[in-house]
């Protein structure tokens, strides 16, 4: 199938299969139940047909940019099954956000708090607010993908006050409606030790809320983190054991009398990753005397950059018949830089030029995170169902690269000052 695959639609590729991103959105949405809701992160992986599956699966969708929101509605999620998250929400943003009925807005800082109600008031469009808080988390994971520590640019510290001084001023602002509490710790976690210590924490912070205002949220958002397995040793979360665990530990807490707060999650990568693999051929391989052997593939950090970013380490396998012998090698990608490796010393069978590889659990953070360094297109997405094969993303062209470039002397004139 998979070369098949190479045949008709190139390479490098993507690949996704559709059985497996079913069973993941089913395998989060029944260990929730009742309980709670599942907005899926886009930011894994986010195409048109990714948000017509998360939709038809019943889920909702968390957006961090207008890229994400406008793909969304777009693809017909509707707008109250949106969750709309990040740092930085510029007023366009906001207002392609607010116009079109979004059903939650995760506020970040106080100046959002302050942009958001002057817009809400503007257009007259009531925004449903979660506010983002920072519980002072550690998570084992990568420093670059670690967000629920205090020392980050994300939310309000839960210190010296601020993350209390943002309730106080949601509450009292007119146009906001201040749903619940959202944290989330971090990226990759195969430890649910954390998952359980951030709903304390939320659950911590709505009981000094109640006892400050009389404020019980009626939601919390646990944020997405659940690690997959990307080498043999590691071990994956089950959704459902983390959930029953923070269930039990968001009852326990909720005080006599008040409900139980709706409990959401944002996954992504648990998703997704598991659901995709990349086709690579084999370009060139090298043999360094006295060093390592390159095997060079016609992809690289362009269509995934978590190796070098994050030092991720991924298994690859050839494609086709067994080779009785195999050797230690280094997967190199195209790019122009030493740092573009996709896999370090692996052993593999031994690979010869023409050879289809595939990279394994490729489906998070890859294609969402393509570039075009070098000039080089980013490759389409194909997902398989069944034995047949759809194109979800169409591979970018040389042509489509230059589309947007415009001649030297086409110049657009300066606007003139207007005073
Ligand atoms: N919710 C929020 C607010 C987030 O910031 C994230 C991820 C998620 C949910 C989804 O987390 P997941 O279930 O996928 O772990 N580019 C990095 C990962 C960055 C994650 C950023 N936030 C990587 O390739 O590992």
């Amino acid at each position: 199938m998979l070369g098949d695959l190479a045949d008709r639609f190139g390479t490098p590729l993507y690949v996704m299969d559709i059985a497996t991103i079913r069973h993941k959105l089913s395998e989060w949405s029944s260990a929730l139940g009742e309980a709670g809701r599942v907005f899926y992160a886009g930011k894994a992986f986010l195409c048109r047909a990714m948000v017509e599956l998360v939709h038809q699966c019943g889920m909702g969708l968390d957006v961090v940019s207008g890229g994400e929101l406008y793909t969304a509605l777009l693809a017909g999620m509707p707008a109250a099954n949106i969750i709309f998250h990040g740092n930085v929400k510029t007023e366009s943003e906001l207002r392609l956000a607010l116009d079109n009925g979004v059903g939650q807005i995760v506020v970040d800082s106080l100046d959002e708090l302050s942009r958001l109600q002057r817009l809400a008031m503007q257009l007259a469009k009531p925004a449903r607010v979660f506010l983002r808080l920072t519980p002072g988390i550690e998570a084992h994971t990568h420093e670059f993908i670690r967000t629920g520590h205090f020392d980050t640019k994300f939310g309000f510290p839960w210190l010296d006050g601020v993350a209390h001084a943002a309730v106080d001023r949601a509450l009292t602002l007119s146009g906001l409606h201040l749903v619940g509490f959202h944290a989330h710790i971090g990226s990759q976690i195969l430890d649910s030790a954390p998952f359980l210590a951030n709903a304390e924490a939320l659950m911590k912070f709505s009981r000094e809320q109640y006892a400050r205002h009389g404020f019980w949220p009626e939601e919390l958002d646990l944020g997405g983190g659940l690690g997959v397995t990307y080498e043999p040793e590691e071990e994956a979360l089950r959704p459902a054991d983390v959930v029953r665990a923070v269930k039990m530990a968001v009852a326990t807490l909720t005080p006599n009398g008040l409900p139980i707060p709706r409990l959401s999650w944002e996954p992504g990568r648990s998703i997704v990753a598991d659901a995709g693999v990349t086709l690579y051929r084999v370009s060139a391989k090298k043999k360094i005397p006295g060093g390592r052997t390159y095997v060079a593939v016609d992809g690289g950090m362009g269509d995934n950059i978590r190796p070098a970013l994050y030092q991720a380490r991924y298994r690859a396998a050839v494609v086709g018949s067994p080779r009785a012998t195999r050797e230690v090698v280094t997967l190199a990608g195209r790019y122009c830089e030493s740092g573009d490796i996709l896999v370090h010393d692996a052993e593999m069978p031994v690979l010869e030029t023409g050879d289809l590889v595939t990279v394994l659990t490729t489906g998070a953070y890859n294609f969402s995170m393509a570039s075009t360094y070098n000039r080089v297109p980013r490759p389409a997405v194909v997902a398989v169902e069944n034995g047949a094969a759809t194109v979800w993303v169409e591979a970018e062209t040389w042509a489509d690269l230059s589309a947007r470039d415009r001649p030297l002397a086409d110049r657009a004139p300066i606007p003139q000052a207007g005073f």
